[in-house]
């Protein structure tokens, strides 16, 4: 008896057969959509007491039943309706003093109502939720989804009605040891709905995904796929690029596939001319439109290859805090704005640290001609040999790579940060690089390894991870972490390998309009003495080609408590968290300024 009850209670968690999780949608600006931004009705429960019963037993009863009392008998002990709400998107951190240091589960309630038209299937799509999130509508499980920083969507074609629909999604940001990230990160882990939710309504075969990029090395060759979903999977693909005059057709199998490969005269994406064509995939069932660079990398030697041409990536770390007001970014506004000051500070390169941003951030970065490092949060100390743990950043990185892989501006994809070497560590690296490499054959492979020191005045680079990696990444903090800045003066910088480096990180903490002189820790001064030392060091090394020190803007770190100067901001942007510039910010600039004008990639030799 006792077995049958559990069993019962189980299957309340078996996604019903009624809606599933599929395959990342590809391109969803190009489809019919519904947002679903807004206000959402929400409970905080630190409890997971409208998950589990007192037994702590999954409850098949749960607040996503959504539940109201019919008799005045009835005993219902929660209503959404009478709740405080939430703006979605965004983090619940920010928005209210009592939930500033929350980690536990809010469950989100949003009602709708939705004529589907017929021959027509809809699904529900989330930027993110951090960090873990399991999806009800109407009262039925839909699905659940792991990690803070990629998308997923399912279907819910069947279960949807024509009105009085409630979607509810239970969001838990607690932290694990066993999570990507894990226990240890400094960035605040800020919960809920971070990023857009929308509905979108495509027709019953439609193009499902798309990969439309240049063939690997080769200037006029497009090559990719295109993928459809649903019953009318053998049909003639047309791919139009109207601008350069381009009509291709292909047919896709019994699967739904098709290869394409032609060859095309097309401009080629840069930096100084992000050239973005119109590209049209069209089917009998259905038509995606999207804006697509097309750009050729490669590395040669300690070289970088943009379009054949040697570069130098002019670069700078930023983390999803949202400009001016804090919290996670997570508009084309906030993109706008942190892309627009590393434009100003001459970059033509950003490090999206340390886990996939919106989609706002890169598609902004490709209209802008800003190439991108993306990385997925294998940061410190993951757990190497848990096989789930494996699972769940590999899927971080198939995701992170499904939504970007047309983006021109993504350069490369970064497969951990700062992970202490272990033969544990490295085949669980080397395993998500080949990953990444069944993925996607066209960008470049990178990762922010460790270094060490042969002696007191030489840092080696020779990681055994380099040794899968198309460029080298390294953080060092020489004169914050590691002595003071005129330390920097005495290294050398030595590398087992014939690889380009970017110093991925480096840099200083100072408080804006905090002044003394340059050896006082926290003063602007200090931070614009160590940047002069770093450029001066880093000037010397023969197989650099680029930097990305750390960071932009101050950003919110748990790590960071130090009353009047940090306050649970960690101050190492090169402007602070009201946009202010400090001193630092122009010795970069004055850098990269002269880098841009006499540095190998100068616009006019494109
Ligand atoms: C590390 C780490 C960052 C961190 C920075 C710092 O290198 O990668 O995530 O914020 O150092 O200490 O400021």
């Amino acid at each position: 008896m006792k077995t049958i009850i559990l069993l019962l209670s189980l299957l309340a968690f078996v996604p019903s057969v009624r809606a599933q999780q599929i395959d990342l949608i590809a391109n969803t600006d190009g489809r019919k959509t519904i947002s679903l931004d807004g206000k959402w009705q929400t409970i905080v429960d630190p409890y997971e007491s409208g998950f589990y019963n007192y037994r702590y037993q999954p409850s098949d009863n749960g607040y996503f039943k959504n539940a109201k009392p019919k008799t005045k008998s009835d005993l219902i002990e929660y209503d959404f309706d009478s709740s405080e709400s939430l703006q979605v998107p965004g983090d619940w951190n920010t928005q209210s003093d009592q939930l500033f240091f929350y980690e536990g589960t809010i469950w989100y309630k949003k009602s709708f109502d939705y004529q589907r038209r017929p021959n027509t299937r809809l699904f529900v799509y989330f930027g993110a939720a951090n960090y873990f999130a399991d999806v009800y509508l109407n009262g039925e499980k839909v699905g659940q989804h792991e990690g803070g920083f990629t998308p997923f969507n399912f279907e819910i074609t069947k279960l949807v009605r024509d009105t009085g629909n409630f979607l509810v999604v239970k969001v838990d940001n607690k932290r694990r040891r066993d999570a990507v990230p894990t226990l240890m990160t400094d960035w605040w882990n800020y919960g809920g709905l971070t990023r857009e939710v929308k509905l979108i309504e495509t027709s019953t075969t439609f193009v499902h995904d798309y990969l439309i990029q240049l063939a690997k090395g080769s200037r006029n060759r497009v090559s990719g796929w295109v993928k459809l979903a649903g019953d009318k999977l053998k049909q003639r693909i047309t791919i139009r690029i109207p601008e350069a005059g381009i009509t291709k057709t292909f047919a896709t199998d019994g699967n739904g596939f098709a290869a394409i490969d032609f060859n095309a005269d097309l401009k080629l994406w840069f930096p100084e001319n992000p050239k973005l064509y119109e590209v049209v995939v069209e089917v009998e069932t259905d038509q995606v439109r999207d804006q697509i660079g097309f750009r050729s990398l490669e590395t040669k030697g300690t070289d970088i290859l943009l379009n054949g041409r040697p570069i130098f990536l002019r670069g700078i770390c930023i983390h999803e805090e949202a400009p001016l007001r804090g919290g996670r970014a997570y508009s084309r506004e906030d993109a706008r704005t942190l892309l627009g000051w590393a434009k100003e500070l001459g970059a033509n390169f950003v490090r999206l640290a340390h886990y996939p941003h919106n989609e706002f951030m890169v598609r902004e970065a490709d209209r802008m001609g800003i190439m991108v490092w993306s990385e997925i949060p294998v940061y410190w100390t993951i757990q190497w040999e848990n096989p789930a743990t494996f699972e769940n950043a590999r899927n971080q990185l198939t995701e992170m790579i499904a939504r970007d892989k047309n983006r021109a501006a993504v350069v490369i994809w970064s497969v951990a940060n700062e992970t202490p070497l272990s033969d544990a560590r490295l085949s669980f690296l080397k395993n998500l690089i080949s990953h990444a490499r069944s993925l996607d054959a066209t960008r470049l492979l990178s990762a922010a390894m460790e270094r060490h020191y042969l002696d007191a005045t030489t840092q080696m680079i020779d990681d055994p991870l380099g040794e899968y990696l198309d460029v080298l990444g390294c953080n060092e903090y020489v004169g914050w972490y590691d002595g003071l800045p005129e330390k920097a003066d005495r290294l050398e910088w030595k590398s087992k390998y014939q690889k380009p480096l970017v110093m991925s990180e480096f840099g200083g903490d100072a408080l804006y309009n905090h002044h003394g002189d340059p050896l006082t820790r926290w003063t602007e001064e200090y931070q614009e003495n160590l940047y002069r030392h770093q450029l001066a060091m880093l000037k010397k090394i023969p197989f650099l080609r680029g930097t990305s020190p750390w960071i932009l803007t101050d950003f919110r770190s748990p790590r960071r408590p130090l009353p009047g100067i940090q306050d649970y901001w960690n101050r190492k942007g090169l402007i602070s968290d009201r946009g202010e510039k400090k001193k630092a910010f122009y010795v970069m600039q004055e850098w990269y300024r002269e880098l841009h004008e006499k540095g190998p990639d100068n616009a006019k030799d494109h």
